[in-house]
This record gives structure tokens, sequence and C-alpha cells, in this order.
């Protein structure tokens, strides 16, 4: 088995890696924890340095080959497979991960309950062939035997004790090829590669702050794993949350019936800004407790009015990358708020 070693000045990793996985899958499956975000091939995130060895690039057209320099040698750890011992070279510090964390693995997983929730927006269940523990918060990788590489879902739902059961949502993308698989092509359960959890935007009850979530479209999926765990640990009992919810019209709303549940549920520290970008709301549900509103517009803008002292709050940003950019944006320049207090996945 070929064997990856990782030089820094004062220390040495290896871990063995072979053309099965990619080499950020390699290493974060034997403990290291190594920089990467999307795990997909589209941030650059994951750059690293080949200074011996060969390398299979993976996907050419990755859109996080435009962060590195192939000519020196620069490669996606996430994308990239070892065809024999490899030096690599990794900016930033390297360390094990953490005890509290939880390691990355591999699993097999059957995809069943599609079930469409918009017009273009699909529920689906992963059902694993062994549980598996998550930080709310964090997402797999999936691959089907039918769309070549990854896709990265966070997990919707959220237990303390792990689960065998991930419930996922994607939204269909333009001629997206995973998208386009589950919504035309995928008519009965189907077996699918899972690699995870992953992922460092994640909840920390135990450091005891008051949250933001701002979510565009798919972006909830994270949400609802955060808010699922607060509320069955009694966090919002003494801690109070903010979601904002951003699609374009009424027609795009999903999981209303679980967050009109959760309003109720904490009518004083909990509450839900639906923020809809093309079309209002005309109607008011009866049923609408005053801490579930409707605004119109775009979510990072309803975001700006949240009522809640920053000094002791988090921030989640999740969705399309622009949206997570212009919350981002905001957060930090209008807002006051400090990097280490936003935790966020761009979408793509
Ligand atoms: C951290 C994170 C969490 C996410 N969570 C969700 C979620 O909960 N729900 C949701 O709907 N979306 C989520 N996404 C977006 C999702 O991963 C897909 O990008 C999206 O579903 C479109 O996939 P597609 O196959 O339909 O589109 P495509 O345009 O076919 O593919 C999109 C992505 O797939 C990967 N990819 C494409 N082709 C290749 C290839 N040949 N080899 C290797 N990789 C390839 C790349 O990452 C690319 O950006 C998340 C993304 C990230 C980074
Ligand atoms: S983590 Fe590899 S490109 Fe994003």
């Amino acid at each position: 088995m070929p064997k990856v070693t990782i030089t820094k000045k004062d220390a040495t990793w290896d871990f063995d890696a072979d053309q099965s996985e990619s080499v950020l899958y390699a290493g974060l499956r034997q403990g290291l924890d190594l920089s990467y975000e999307c795990a997909t091939g589209t941030c650059g995130t994951c750059k690293a340095r080949l200074v011996s060895g060969e390398l299979d690039q993976g996907w050419e057209e990755a859109p996080g080959h435009s962060y590195i320099k192939s000519a020196r040698g620069e490669f996606l750890m996430c994308q990239s497979r070892a065809r024999g011992d490899c030096e690599i070279r990794v900016p930033g510090a390297v360390a094990k991960i953490a005890d509290d964390q939880f390691q990355p693995s591999h699993r097999i997983g059957i995809l069943k309950n599609c079930q469409a929730v918009t017009h273009d927006v699909m529920r689906f269940d992963v059902e694993l062939d062994s549980a598996m523990k998550w930080q709310a918060g964090q997402f797999v990788v999936l691959e089907s035997p039918a769309v070549k590489g990854f896709r990265a879902y966070s997990m919707v739902n959220f237990d303390e004790n792990g689960s065998s059961t991930l419930e996922l949502v994607v939204k269909r993308f333009p001629n997206g090829q995973f998208s386009d698989w589950l919504f035309d092509v995928l008519k009965a359960e189907a077996e699918i590669s899972v690699f995870g959890p992953l992922g460092k935007a994640v909840f920390e009850p135990e450091l005891k702050k008051d949250i933001m979530c701002i979510a565009g479209g798919s972006g909830i999926a994270g949400m609802m794993s955060i808010l699922s765990h607060g509320s069955s640990t009694g966090y919002f009992n003494d801690h109070q949350a903010h979601l904002f919810f951003g699609v374009r019209t009424p027609d795009d709303i999903f999981f209303y019936s679980e967050l009109l549940e959760m309003a109720k549920q904490y009518p004083d520290t909990l509450s839900v800004t639906i923020a809809l970008s093309d079309e209002a709301q005309d109607e008011k549900d009866p049923q609408q407790p005053n801490n579930m509103m409707f605004t119109t517009g775009f979510v990072h803008l309803a975001a700006r009015e949240c009522q809640i002292d920053k000094g002791n709050c988090m921030a989640y940003i999740a969705g399309p990358p622009p949206m997570v950019d212009g919350a981002l944006r905001d957060l930090l320049t209008e807002a006051g708020y400090s990097a280490t207090q936003i935790r966020y996945d761009k979408f793509g």
C-alpha cells in the first residue's frame, strides 16, 4: 500500500493511501486533521504541494484548481490519489483529530424514501451499514455508481447516540448530475458510497452561545440538525436562537411544519424569519405564532435586523456561495462579528 508522508519543520506524519481514495479522505480516516472545506473539489482549501512521488490529479475541471499552481507541484488533496509513495507539504499546522471529534470513515449506504418536498427539492434517507455519530451541522459525501465524484450533503437529523439513518435534502441543480439522477433516473433503492462525518460548521452546546442561523435554500439542512440538537437537549430553555431561512417564493418553503412546531415550543427564546426574495407571502397562516415571521428580500439582509447580543453569539451560515459571501460580508463588516464567531458551509 502506498504511503503518503507529510513533512513539516518540526514533525513528520505518514498514512496509507492508494488509488481507491483521495489523499484527503485517507489522511482524515487515519486521524489527521487536514485542512479542507468542501471536500469535493471546489474551494481550494485542501491545497498541498507534492515534493516527491506521483499522483493521479483526479477531476481535471475541478473549480478548486483555480486556486493552485500546478507548475509548482500544488494539488487538491480531496481530488488526488497516490500512485505510489509520496512526500507532500501542506500549509498550516497538522494535528491529530481531537478526541471529542468523530473520525470519518467509509460506509455503504442504501438510498431510500426519496420524496419531493417542493418542485426542485427532494428529501431522502441513507440507511448505513453501520451507525455513525456526528455533530449537528456536519455533512457526508456520497458517490453513486451512476455519477462520477463525491457530492456533499448536510445531515438534517441529529441523534447524540449516533444513527444508521441519515436524513438529507437535495436541491435540484440546473444540469446537476447527482440531483438529476435522484429526480429523473432513480426509480428504486440504490447502493451508494458514503464518507463522513465531515465539516467544521458545528454546533457545540458546551460553548453556551446564543445562535443565529442564516440559511439559503437547502442550506436549511444543517440548521435543522442544529435546532434538533438544541431542542432535544433543552438548550433553548436558556439560550436564544434566531433562524433566517431564505427562499424565492412561498412555494419554495419546506420544513414549514417542523419550524412552526419549534417556534411554538420556544416562544420566548427562538425566532424564525422566512425571507422571500421574489414574491411576498399573500396570506398569513392563522397558526403562525408571533415569533415566526415572513419578510421580503434577501435573507442576509433580513438577518441584519437580528436583535441578538452579538457578544455571546455564534453565527452559522449555509447555502449558495453568493448568499454565504453576502452574509459573511455583512456580519464581519456591518455587524462587527469576529471571524471566530462565524461558521459556514458554501454549497458550491
Ligand atoms: C459542505 C457542503 C454541504 C452541502 N450540503 C448540501 C445539502 O445539504 N443539500 C444540497 O442540495 N446541496 C448541498 N451541497 C451542494 C451539493 O454538494 C452539490 O454541489 C449539489 O447538490 C449539486 O450537485 P449535482 O451533482 O446535482 O451538480 P453537478 O454540477 O453535477 O456537481 C456539483 C458538484 O459535484 C462535484 N463534482 C462534479 N463533477 C465531478 C467529477 N467529475 N468528479 C468529482 N466531483 C465532481 C463538485 O463538487 C461539483 O461542484 C453541499 C455542498 C457542500 C460543499
Ligand atoms: S476541500 Fe478540496 S477543493 Fe475544497
